[in-house]
């Protein structure tokens, strides 16, 4: 048990009032943290969720957390009173002045700023304690608590594999936000915009965020053997990753480094492919990789994602410069990119693992801001 103790404080928002969890939350917690939405994230937490479960939890967590070295606030509305949700502290490292922040929104009330808002009001509140570093650790999966993050001004610093329990009592990697007390304040600002109106279309394809409705496409394309020849990839990944490749695509976005799409019929919306920007080769260099399924091509969709993904990368994604390679023997993706008017400007030898066990000629094709008329 640590010596150290916060103070106990109530915390006033704009639109929040952040006070200390009591009994009479009970109903609240129980109906939040029984919501399969809330433990998908928190796997933690005992399933199904009772009010007792919630007494136990308020009384021999919530109200000893001081006691304990920590802190615990309940969100509720600031006007009304409602109960919104919870946040608090429940690593503190008091030596190093660090101190991981968790948190959630009741079901009902989620997607309103609440969070974020408890958040910046939580993390300015540590700051004027004798701790200058605030973390959070979050599943890549959960997109939502990674736009908290940066709503509050976090920024992304890396992967701890193996970090945190998963609901099927296997270890899972988080991701490590984290915000100094030297930061400046306000939104981290992002690299990759979102999608104006979360797609882009031309009325012919679709392309939008890769989600969790793309793990079995994106599964049977990696069992594609042509489209697999065609990646760096020396192994068919398994469909648990296909599942966690697609759950957590977005984080990349949100971090900067690539932009993955699924291509969709605009009228049926089925998914024909996919479509992926990286941004890891340098400031301004964009490198585009794409594949379709066998039953979807021939019918111009890769060409009409590849324009439509090309403009965004020009225009919203600030990039001077497009790059795609395509293996010597891939004269399918070699033909859009003539269809577009991309330059061919020469051949990397052996960049890519070969079928046969050896190295792939790659063609690069580029286009640059001006020959796009960006
Ligand atoms: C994560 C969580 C706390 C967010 O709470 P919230 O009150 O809805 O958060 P906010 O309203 O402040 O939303 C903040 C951002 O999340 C986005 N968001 C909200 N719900 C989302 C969802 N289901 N999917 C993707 N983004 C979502 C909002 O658009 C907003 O992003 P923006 O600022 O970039 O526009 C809530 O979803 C939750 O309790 N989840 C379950 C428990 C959990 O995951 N806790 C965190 C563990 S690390």
């Amino acid at each position: 048990m640590s010596e150290f103790r916060f103070p106990q404080e109530e915390l006033v928002t704009e639109r929040l009032r952040l006070r200390a969890v009591g009994v009479d939350d009970a109903e609240d917690v129980a109906a939040a943290c029984g919501a399969a939405s809330t433990r998908e994230f928190l796997p933690f937490l005992p399933n199904p969720y009772t009010v007792a479960d919630a007494l136990d939890w308020i009384t021999n967590q919530a109200m000893r957390a001081y006691d304990e070295g920590g802190a615990q606030w309940a969100l509720t509305d600031r006007e009304t009173g409602r109960f919104l949700g919870v946040i608090g502290l429940p690593i503190v490292h008091k030596g190093r002045g660090a101190a991981e922040i968790g948190y959630w929104t009741a079901p009902w009330e989620r997607g309103r700023g609440h969070m974020s808002e408890a958040l910046i009001a939580v993390t300015e509140w540590l700051f004027k304690q004798p701790f200058h570093r605030a973390t959070l650790a979050i599943d890549p999966a959960n997109i939502a608590s990674q736009r908290v993050a940066l709503a509050a001004g976090y920024r992304r610093e890396g992967v701890q594999r193996g970090e945190i329990v998963l609901a099927d009592g296997s270890f899972g990697d988080s991701i490590v936000f984290s915000r100094l007390s030297t930061d400046p304040a306000g939104r981290t600002p992002r690299a990759l915009p979102d999608l104006p109106g979360g797609h882009l279309t031309d009325g012919v394809v679709l392309v939008r965020p890769i989600d969790e409705r793309d793990i079995e496409a994106t599964w049977a394309a990696w069992n594609t053997p042509d489209i697999m020849r065609a990646t760096v990839s020396t192994r068919v990944p398994t469909r648990d990753e296909a599942a966690k490749y697609t759950r957590a695509a977005y984080a990349e976005w949100l971090a900067g480094t690539a932009a993955r799409m699924a291509i969709c019929d605009a009228g049926s919306g089925e998914h024909v492919g996919s479509i992926g920007v990286y941004f890891k080769s340098g400031p301004g260099t964009a490198m585009l990789g794409i594949h379709l399924d066998s039953a979807a091509r021939g019918k111009g969709y890769a060409t009409r994602a590849t324009k439509l993904v090309t403009e965004w990368a020009f225009t919203e994604a600030k990039a001077e410069r497009v790059e795609a390679g395509t293996a010597t023997w891939n004269a399918g993706s070699q033909a859009i990119m003539e269809r577009l008017g991309w330059t061919r400007e020469g051949v990397m030898r052996a960049l890519i693992p070969a079928a046969d066990g050896g190295r792939d000629d790659v063609v690069m094709w580029a286009v640059v801001r001006e020959a796009a008329g960006g």
